[in-house]
């Protein structure tokens, strides 16, 4: 999707179509050029209602303020609605709100091209890329003028972060056959290479020679070997280092305590963590932020085999506590326990975040669209939640507590990969992940299950069926806030 920007007034543009959004339910608003065909069709403006007068080729969409966050929505559902349609480029006028923040104009571009997002990759009949362009003129809501070059980058900034987490939704997408270790890291290389990042890939006798020896039990039933993946971001004055680490399982069976059919359905979006990172990665590089970001991903299929992990092993990690495996399905904290112990060995960061579809404990708790941040630190945890919300993700915090910590012991190990009762699944798993996070990274980690949000089987707001790219817009929100030195 091209995005233009111009001087020329709305009306001088030619385009096969015009998006209105009608802010507020004002359908008296000078951009309003058709209030009666409006009223007869019933169209009122309500947040996100659409309304296409294909006779007069224009489209008008509720929006219940010039916020962000609603924009957002009714750019998507703008988009959603002109699909089918054989309409090719759009124009549509600036929204901005406030006196200086030009938010919305950014969170509208987001959702022309997040709402524009479709997978098709397995379609035998692939939809036609229906919009080609849009058109952006400056010719402004409220009236404003407005600083054409602060515009265009703020529109660049948009597609970059869009363009990146639509990126993450099509490899979450990918089907197992497709996309498993191997893969995942030749997309990773690949990018790097395009990026200028550096790329370092953990093939299974460097993962020995590492001693992460719970990834790679996970690993070991299935065909496809596991890779650990190592992407670095420098730029030449970093304000700040920050690590990320993403859990990939690119199949979760369950493992010998295998999933029930049901719940084996989707599980190819257990790699959504990891897919998240590199989606982050993509966004960070291209928009040149002065920080410095490490990317790690623990890629690996967990599945059943004669020679599968099993429940009543004892395995060791890779900083040498040992975990009696009670529940092969808990494997991503076994993945991430000792790819985040070779994350912190590899570099000392300022802050520490792991990002991971890691407990269906999380979807019971918070529901399917919302994230839980969990850590040692009130601070950091509030620091993750609140530039989610920011960027139109769903957030909350979730604490820790140290009766929920006494129930992931063992009678025989340092530590049970399960809980011993049935309820606080996410906070426990988070609390067994805690157990690999140095003294010195501690108050600067926080885990962030996207169990919910990263894959929902229908659309919401700006999302599609499937793949969301959860985690991405939250968290090149909180790099961006670094870089400007905000925090
Ligand atoms: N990948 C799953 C968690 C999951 C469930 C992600 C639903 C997305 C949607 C994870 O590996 C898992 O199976 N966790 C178990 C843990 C249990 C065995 C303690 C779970 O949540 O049931
Ligand atoms: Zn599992
Ligand atoms: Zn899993």
């Amino acid at each position: 999707m091209n995005l233009e920007l111009t001087i020329t007034p709305i009306e001088d543009i030619k385009a096969d179509v015009e998006i209105i959004i009608v802010i507020d339910n004002d359908l008296n608003h000078r951009f309003v050029k058709d209030k009666k065909l409006l009223k007869k069709a019933g169209f009122g403006g309500e947040q996100d209602e659409t309304c296409l007068l294909v006779g007069v080729d224009r489209l008008y969409v509720g929006s219940s303020s010039l916020a962000g966050t609603p924009i957002r929505t009714a750019a998507a559902k703008a988009i959603k609605a002109l699909k089918g349609t054989s309409y090719k480029n759009i124009k549509v006028a600036t929204y901005l709100v406030g006196q200086k923040c030009t938010n919305s104009l950014r969170t509208m571009v987001e959702g022309f091209i997040l709402g524009g997002y479709s997978f098709d990759n397995y379609k035998s009949k692939k939809s036609k890329k229906e919009i080609k362009e849009i058109i952006i003129s400056l010719d402004e809501y409220s009236q404003r003028v407005v600083d054409i070059q602060k515009v265009s980058s703020l529109i660049e900034k948009a597609q970059i972060l869009a363009d990146a987490t639509n990126f993450t939704r099509d490899i979450v997408n990918t089907t197992p056959a497709d996309c498993y270790p191997k893969v995942m890291a030749d997309i990773a290389e690949a990018l790097a290479e395009e990026n200028g990042m550096e790329c370092n890939i953990l093939k299974p006798k460097e993962l020995k020679k590492q001693n992460m020896n719970t990834l790679l039990a996970v690993a070991r039933a299935s065909v496809h070997t596991p890779r650990v993946i190592h992407l670095t971001y420098k730029p030449q004055n970093p304000k700040f280092v920050i690590t990320l680490v993403g859990k990939g399982l690119t199949y979760d069976s369950g493992g010998l305590s295998l999933k029930p059919a049901d719940y084996m359905v989707t599980m190819k979006s257990d790699k959504s963590g990891g897919c998240a990172v590199l989606g982050i990665m993509k966004a960070v590089s291209e928009m040149n932020l002065e920080v410095e970001v490490h990317g790690f991903v623990g890629a690996v299929e967990n599945m059943i085999g004669g020679d599968a992990y099993k429940p009543d092993d004892v395995l060791v990690a890779k900083n040498g506590k040992t975990i009696e495996i009670r529940n092969t399905d808990a494997e991503g904290r076994l993945v991430l326990a000792d790819t985040l112990c070779y994350a912190q060995q590899e570099v000392k960061a300022d802050y520490i975040f792991d990002f991971a579809t890691l407990t269906g404990a999380s979807v019971v708790g918070v529901g399917h669209y919302t994230s839980s941040v969990m850590g040692q630190s009130e601070k950091t945890k509030s620091f993750v939640v609140d530039m989610a919300k920011r960027s139109g993700e769903l957030a909350t915090a979730l604490d820790f507590n140290p009766y929920l910590k006494k129930t992931i012991k063992s009678e025989i190990a340092d530590m049970s990969n399960i809980s011993n009762t049935r309820y606080g699944g996410a906070i426990t798993a988070g609390q067994f992940l805690s157990e690999f996070i140095d003294k010195d990274h501690i108050e600067n980690w926080a885990h962030i299950d996207i169990a919910g949000p990263a894959f929902v089987e229908h659309e919401w707001g700006e999302n599609p069926h499937g793949a969301s790219g959860a985690g991405v817009r939250m968290m090149v929100k909180l790099i961006e806030n670094l870089a400007s030195g905000l925090h």
